[in-house]
Formats: structure tokens, sequence, C-alpha cells
């Protein structure tokens, strides 16, 4: 079975740009990082299997319908169902997993395999996904990597992650073949639980205001 590139998720991630990595410990910040994203229409959301409380925060912020939720470091089969069950829209891994590959082909759910050299590209595009992650982005050659990248790749593009932050998103999506790009920076369960999100919340319009004026 090949990938359906025409899902909506793709024209959502290529029209937000931004896809925020959070790793969820404390549930009581949830309604706050809703409130921040829906403030700032970053209506994206990866959530990572790097806590235990991953499936319950994937749940808890799909509940009312706003944010388009994605489950982040799904390196199993299992990761991968429990994610759809909790209502995750999406499935980002940090390597090409066959078998999640397989379950999200087969529900329609747009997976986001990493890759990093043209053997994984490849291995993404035998499953007909023109959308990889590229990752670690800063370690395997940036914005320059994915230049090169793109030549014979020319059809697929890439959503770098690793090592993105406030000074290096723009250059990165100014290139055509960078769909979006995802990380930690974007917002983090840390910045609000800081002061209740008063800096989180300028953070991310910060860098909305960067997208837009550029
Ligand atoms: C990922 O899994 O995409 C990365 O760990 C994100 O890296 P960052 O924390 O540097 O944004």
């Amino acid at each position: 079975m090949l990938a359906n590139m025409d899902h909506e998720i793709y024209t959502q991630l290529a029209e937000t740009k931004l896809l925020p990595l959070y790793t969820a410990t404390d549930l009581s910040c949830l309604d706050k990082l809703e409130e921040i994203l829906i403030n700032n229409e970053v209506r994206f959301i990866e959530v990572t299997f790097r806590s235990e409380l991953a499936a319950q925060a994937m749940k808890k912020l799909s509940a009312s319908g706003e944010l388009t939720v994605g489950a982040g470091t799904v390196r199993s089969l299992e990761e991968a169902e429990t994610a759809i069950e909790n209502g995750a829209k999406f499935i980002v891994s940090p390597a090409v997993v066959p078998e999640v590959i397989d379950y999200c082909l087969k529900q329609d759910i747009p997976v986001f395999p990493g890759t990093a050299t043209p053997g994984d590209i490849q291995r993404a595009l035998a499953y007909g996904i023109k959308v990889v992650k590229f990752f670690p982005a800063d370690i395997y050659g940036g914005l320059k990597a994915i230049k090169a990248l793109s030549g014979p790749f020319y059809d697929v593009q890439f959503l770098p992650t690793g090592g993105i932050d406030k000074n290096n998103f723009i250059e990165y999506l100014s290139d055509k073949h960078v769909i979006g790009v995802g990380g930690s920076f974007i917002i983090s369960e840390a910045l609000i639980l800081k002061d209740d999100g008063a800096t989180a919340s300028a953070k991310l319009e910060e860098l909305v205001g960067l997208l837009q004026s550029n």
C-alpha cells in the first residue's frame, strides 16, 4: 500500500510551517498549552513518547478538536496504535520503522519517518512517502544537506528537526523543499511552568511574527 500524499495534514503543515514538539510530564499544563497554540494560530502539536503521560496528553489535547495532535518519537507498532487510539492524527518517527509505516498507511494516517541519508529517503519513497522528517538536522548538515539531497530527491519535501531554533528556522523555511520545521524551540512544558505561560506565549508570538514578516 502506498501513502496518500493528498492527505489534508500535509496542506495544514505547509500552511502552519511550525510543528511544536512537546513532551508532557505534567498534565496540568495542557490547558495553557492549548490556549497559547490557538491564540497564535499554531494548531499543530507533536506529543512525544518520551514520557509516560504521552497517551493521556494526546487524548486531552485532542478533546476539544481545536488542535491537530500527532504523536512523536514513535518507534514501535504499539506506540503507533496507542497514539491513534488516543486521538493522534499523524505519526512522526525518528527513523524509518517499517511496522509503524505499514500500520499508518493502512489507517490512512500520515507518517513522517525520520531520515538523514539518501538510503533512508529511498526507503521512505518505497512506501510512496514524499514528505519525510530530516533528523537530526543540525548534525546531518542542516540546510546544506537538504539542498544536496533535493538534487536526486527533487520530489521530496523535508520536515527538519533537531537543533532548529529562533535564529535559523526562517532560513530553513526559505527553501522550497522544506515543508515546515519542528522542534522543542517552539514551546515547552518547562517554559509554560515558569510563569503560567507568559514567557512561552511571548516567545511563540515572536516566532510567528518572524514567520509572518519573512
Ligand atoms: C526530534 O525528535 O525531532 C528532536 O529531538 C527535536 O530536537 P530539538 O529538541 O533540538 O528541537
